[in-house]
């Protein structure tokens, strides 16, 4: 089977990695991929929100399944071009992505069908004075999120109402977020633990991968401002099993059910990102895609081949309710660039790489490139160093063993990734 991958960082190293090792596969592409992923497959230079040269490279190679890694291209509705051309495709539809692609929609959804989920209401640009009349009703602090996307940097929670109301002057007024502001959620803060759950689905049947919870602030003790996430550890023993089951039930058996009603079929990776209230877990946001950096954990707990799931999946008929996952623990610690989340550097040296030998340790590439021999930094999120091991709190340590031997000029890490984790034990 050709597979191409869609994507270019550490979560497509992730699953290019996974899906490498299917003796499914006879040849494996990415597009546009990164240093890290060219040692694994064959690098397409088209970048991953051209799908019109991406859908003439696919037809040309008699691609049989692609795999779409990032929200952009899923929201613009590569997965309905591609299978219109009669290629297999892993991911959700246009009209199915708008779970992640519209906040407005999302939470609409969500109340249409009781899905739990933090109180709100949706404003658009016109309803500016009922939105500061909202913003003067309710207690803070309240959440404030832009409609659209906004490479993560769409939600501003507010601790007083002045912040609230400034933050309503950025996206309504100065436009910050452009188009994906012009709409906008404000909704009830949420208190508890974040996690995050991935089912694999055709939009009825599905299974979920081991419950992760990622560290979105770019300082130790959750400080700071959010990122994409700094790091990662699965399974969180925040999501019990019955906490999980509860997640089955009141969430993704209504989404997915929601969805086919509404003519919006799910098909591809549901990211569930969840909060888990006392009163139980609450969806705090849905995303169309795996999670990064969580893909460099849930991928390496799969025990069998992920292969025969994306492509079942992207033939519209799952004929499995579990997914083989190993007894063990995985984390991930990113390692970032000067700067990030903001403006960062790039185009420095990695060194260190060649230092990791242990077998249970793999280093994702996210932002790097190669520039002539030297692998150099071209991200914010440059690495993502995974350890698989039996104790979380063995594991942790294991990656940040191998943390300590990579490094470039203005490298930054966050030093409690899983420290949670192993609180709760
Ligand atoms: P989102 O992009 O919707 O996931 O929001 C980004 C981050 O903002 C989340 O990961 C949470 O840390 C925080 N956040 C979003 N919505 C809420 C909420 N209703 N209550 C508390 N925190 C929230
Ligand atoms: N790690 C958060 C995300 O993938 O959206």
């Amino acid at each position: 089977m050709k597979i191409l991958v869609i994507g270019s960082g550490g979560r497509e190293h992730g699953l290019v990695w996974k899906i490498k090792q299917s003796p499914l596969v006879s040849k494996l592409y990415c597009a546009p991929g990164n240093a890290g992923i060219s040692s694994i497959a064959e690098i397409v230079p088209i970048k991953a929100t051209d799908k019109n040269a991406l859908l003439l490279f696919a037809k040309y190679e008699g691609i049989d399944l692609t795999v779409v890694g990032p929200e952009h291209p899923l929201t613009e509705g590569i997965v309905d071009l591609f299978e219109s051309n009669g290629l297999k495709t892993f991911g959700p539809s246009r009209l199915a992505a708008e779970l992640e692609g519209s906040k407005v929609f999302s939470k609409q959804f969500m109340k249409r069908y009781d899905i739990p989920t933090a109180e709100f209401r949706s404003f658009n640009i016109e309803e500016r004075f009922d939105a500061e009349r909202y913003i003067n009703e309710v207690p803070v602090p309240i959440v404030i999120k832009a409609d659209g996307l906004a490479a993560g940097k769409g939600v501003t929670v507010c601790e007083t109402k002045e912040q609230a109301l400034e933050t309503l002057d950025s996206m309504f007024e100065q436009k910050v977020f452009g188009e994906a502001g012009s709409k906008i959620v404000i909704e009830e803060f949420l208190v508890g633990e974040e996690a995050s759950v991935f089912a694999l689905t055709d939009g009825k049947e599905y299974v979920v991968l081991s419950p992760a919870q990622d560290h979105k602030r770019i300082l130790d003790g959750d400080k700071g401002k959010n990122t994409g996430g700094m790091g990662a550890y699965a399974p969180t023993s925040i999501v019990t099993d019955e906490v999980l089951n509860r997640v089955k039930r009141d969430i993704i058996r209504p989404t997915l059910l929601g969805m086919a009603k509404e003519g919006r079929q799910y098909k591809g990776c549901l990211y569930i990102g969840l909060m888990i209230t006392e009163t139980g877990p609450k969806v705090v946001e849905y995303n169309c895609r795996f999670g990064d950096p969580e893909t460099q954990i849930v991928l390496p707990l799969i025990d069998e081949d992920i292969v025969p799931f994306l492509f079942e999946i992207a033939n519209g008929k799952l004929s499995k309710t579990k997914i083989k996952l190993k007894n063990a623990s995985a984390v991930c610690v990113v390692i970032a660039s000067r700067g990030y989340p903001d403006r960062y550097e790039v185009d420095k040296s990695i060194v260190g790489l060649d230092a990791i030998k242990e077998q249970n340790v793999v280093v994702f590439h996210a932002g790097t490139k190669y520039n002539k021999d030297d692998i150099v930094t071209s991200g914010g999120r440059v690495l993502g160093v995974t350890a698989i091991g039996v104790d979380l709190e063995e594991t942790v340590d294991e990656a940040y063993r191998a943390v300590e031997k990579i490094t470039f000029d203005g490298a930054y890490y966050r030093s409690d990734i899983g420290k949670k984790g192993i609180e709760r034990i």
